[in-house]
């Protein structure tokens, strides 16, 4: 082990426990990405004893602030790029209503079991006597090795102790590409209902840590499995299901979701596109038909979908800013390379396409490419040719009208001084007219073409130049 705390700060730490004879441990998930070679620069220190005064040692000693959390009994400094924390070694217990637990001070292994899961549970000493030494009372190392979430104590208590746990479990396993011991499982699905105890925020962090993982999908499996989803996130946990009528059923939205959302994070580590692919076919169920002769309808999912992303934004304490429009307009536009694709790809609906998808095409792109999950082979193969063609067109268009970032050849300010005209409706009219022609290719988006048809179409309005 003693290889792994070559860093100077472990030998300062060393040296003021011994010259305070006081047993210090490093724990946590510092111990556990030294065994999984990730290597990590938050450092716990657990100490038998008042962590906090040991922090301020240590801050004396490695010239840098401490700052003290007093209510929970924590103190943390950063040295060069590391943040430590340090605790003192606790037994305690949580009341039913409140994640704040009660205190006393403990041994090392009070500690321990107090602890969420055994992985994350392993301690190593820093006391020059035994240094370097592992502390595993309860086989952490054993379920790293075998790739099991499991926790110290009986995971009811664990649970119960403090319930945001539960979502640490599934981000854990997720992550990690871990199993949830069974015993576990089943105590998540019992206990699921005390997730109303945390904070909102909390639970999206951990949601939102599963999601930039590499196959979010294992989470999502266990969110739903154990009931957790359904609570936190009902609107997905909707998309669960198929409806037969007639003998004829439709896919399973949820698990198509999570392959959209599988497929895309080949592509991108964005988060905010991964959102995209997540709520893409969120209104699949509100907006779901059979219709005679025809099968399953989703008319107007995008609309709705993108209606309903502001509400699932609030409700997650996601930010109401600009990511919130980027993942509502790749909602909204989510159907309009694949339509594309289907049909013969006219300049006109490229153009119209690049003018509403604007700087996030090649996002939208994207998804449209994750969102084809049909097992048919050949159908899998004619929407990716269909796709390479509507970007070879995407590309054509845009070089030739540069409608990604179209600005209006003529500007409302030139149509009211051209016709002498104050701001209003006839302004928007002229304006509007002028896009479509361009969109629809009537003229090309230079301002001598523009001015020309905006003359000619004045007429109609009954509008005449005051200037020229
Ligand atoms: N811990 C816990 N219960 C929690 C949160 C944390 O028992 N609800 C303990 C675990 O021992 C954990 C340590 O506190 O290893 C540090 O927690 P944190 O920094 O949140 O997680 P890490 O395990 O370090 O993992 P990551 O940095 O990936 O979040």
């Amino acid at each position: 082990m003693e290889q792994h705390l070559q860093h100077p700060v472990f030998k300062s730490l060393t040296d003021i426990a011994d010259l305070h004879r006081i047993e210090v441990y490093v724990i946590g998930g510092y111990v556990r990405d030294i065994f999984l070679n990730r290597p990590s620069k938050d450092i716990d220190i657990v100490v038998l004893g008042n962590g906090i005064e040991f922090a301020e040692l240590a801050g004396k000693q490695l010239k840098s602030k401490v700052a003290v959390f007093k209510n929970f009994g924590t103190a943390m400094l950063k040295f060069q790029d590391l943040e430590i924390e340090f605790v003192g070694a606790r037994k305690e217990s949580y009341r039913s209503d409140s994640r704040k637990p009660i205190v006393e001070n403990g041994t090392i292994e009070d500690d321990q079991l107090r602890r969420d899961f055994t992985i994350n549970a392993l301690a190593i000493s820093l006391n020059k006597k035994n240094y370097g030494q592992l502390v595993d009372p309860f086989n952490g190392l054993n379920d790293l090795s075998n790739k099991l979430i499991r926790t110290p104590l009986d995971p009811e208590l664990t649970f119960s102790d403090d319930p945001l746990r539960m979502m640490r479990a599934i981000r854990f396993a997720t992550q990690l590409d871990f199993t949830i011991d069974s015993t576990a499982l089943n105590a998540i699905k019992k206990q699921k209902e005390r997730i109303c105890i945390v904070s909102k925020e909390r639970i999206t962090d951990e949601l939102n840590k599963v999601i930039l993982s590499k196959v979010p999908s294992i989470g999502f499996k266990y969110l739903f499995d154990t009931g957790l989803l359904q609570l936190i996130f009902p609107q997905m946990a909707n998309l669960y299901g198929v409806d037969i009528i007639n003998g004829k059923g439709h896919k399973d939205n949820f698990y198509h979701t999570l392959q959209v959302l599988d497929n895309i994070c080949e592509t991108t580590t964005d988060l905010w596109l991964r959102w995209a692919a997540i709520l893409h076919d969120i209104a699949k169920p509100a907006t779901k038909r059979f219709e005679e002769g025809h099968g399953w309808t989703f008319h107007g999912h995008e609309d709705k979908g993108a209606r309903m992303v502001p509400k699932i934004f609030a409700q997650l304490k996601l930010p109401l800013n600009e990511k919130m429009k980027f993942v509502q307009k790749l909602v909204q536009l989510h159907l309009r390379p694949i339509v594309l694709a289907q049909e013969v790809v006219t300049d006109s609906a490229v153009r119209r396409l690049l003018f509403d998808a604007g700087e996030d095409i090649e996002q939208l792109m994207l998804l449209c490419n994750a969102d084809v999950t049909t097992k048919n082979e050949y159908k899998v193969k004619k929407y990716r040719n269909n796709f390479e063609l509507v970007k070879q067109k995407l590309k054509d268009v845009e070089e030739r009208d540069k409608i990604r970032n179209w600005q209006p050849p003529i500007s409302g300010n030139d149509i009211m001084e051209i016709f002498g005209l104050s701001a209003g409706r006839e302004v928007g009219l002229i304006k509007n007219a002028i896009r479509e022609a361009i969109l629809e290719g009537e003229i090309t988006n230079t301002y001598n073409n523009a001015l020309a048809f905006m003359l000619e179409k004045a007429k109609e309005f009954g509008l005449k130049p005051i200037k020229r």
